[in-house]
């Protein structure tokens, strides 16, 4: 992030929520007409608890399916053991989340310091609202930095989740969510040379899928995905390059 976007963007403190929020200064709000858009309030124990009404359950994620995991959404109690999972780009922490709720043990890397704060608080309220049974039984850890530069000392990923920024089109760009303009503006928009570099490292650690989301009206990430499951906004392509098959992961 860079110092002019550090001085942008500040994360505030409240007394009633645990959590912080992200807020930004008059002059993005002049030069994206953000008058009325004041912050940006992500409050990960509500989405968690949102996710265990039985109408979510009902839904087939794209997600789930492109993990690969048996059963329905939200049925999951315990995997036998959790897959280990890398979300190399975090952002606000929703996708990171998901796959945490799915029984994972999630693994998210962001980038950007200031992001990274705010997931932590995020995270914490999380784990401090849900029951302690439920907590105890959930690993995510956060790791600061480039996810190609991840520590060795970090377990193999047996699923790799890239969600990189992606250029809105054009005519799309009133019709983008405000937390990802938020996060463009934070962290700039990606390049296909940033996807190549974060696909070529997801591919050296070798793992049983690679997931990219992709906005649908995305090219391909790369060539002869094993699978490209559409949901009504985006997709997500499944990618294997390991000598083992894809497998399904059993669940208790
Ligand atoms: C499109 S956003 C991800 C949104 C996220 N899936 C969510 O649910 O909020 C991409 C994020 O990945 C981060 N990022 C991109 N490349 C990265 C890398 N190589 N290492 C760590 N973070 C990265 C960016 O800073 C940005 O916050």
């Amino acid at each position: 992030m860079s110092e002019e976007t550090c001085e942008n963007f500040f994360l505030v403190a409240s007394e009633e929520d645990l959590r912080l929020k992200l807020f930004w200064n008059e002059k993005i709000a002049k030069a994206e007409g953000w008058q009325n858009f004041k912050a940006i309030d992500i409050d990960l124990y509500q989405i968690w608890r949102e996710w265990e009404s039985e109408s979510f359950r009902r839904a087939g994620d794209p997600l789930w399916r492109a993990l690969g995991f048996k059963g329905r959404p939200g049925e999951i109690k315990a995997h036998d053991r959790p897959p280990i999972i890398f979300d190399a780009t975090a952002g606000f922490g929703i996708d990171s989340l998901r796959l945490l709720f799915y029984g994972g043990e999630v693994y998210s890397f962001e980038r950007s310091q200031l992001l990274l704060k705010l997931l932590a608080s995020g995270r914490g309220e999380l784990l401090a609202k849900l029951p302690p049974e439920v907590s105890q039984k959930l690993s995510w850890r956060l790791i600061a930095g480039d996810a190609c530069n991840n520590p060795t000392a970090l377990p193999r990923p047996e699923i790799i989740y890239l969600d990189p920024m992606y250029p809105p089109r054009v005519r799309e760009k009133g019709a983008q969510s405000k937390e990802m303009r938020v996060l463009q503006r934070m962290v700039g928009k990606g390049s296909e040379e940033e996807d190549q570099r974060l696909f070529a490292w997801a591919k050296a650690l070798s793992p049983k899928r690679i997931i990219v989301k992709r906005p649908f009206y995305a090219n391909p990430f790369a060539k002869n995905p094993l699978a490209s499951i559409k949901g009504k906004l985006l997709r997500f392509e499944v990618y294997s390059y390991s000598s083992l098959e894809p497998e399904k992961f059993s669940l208790k």
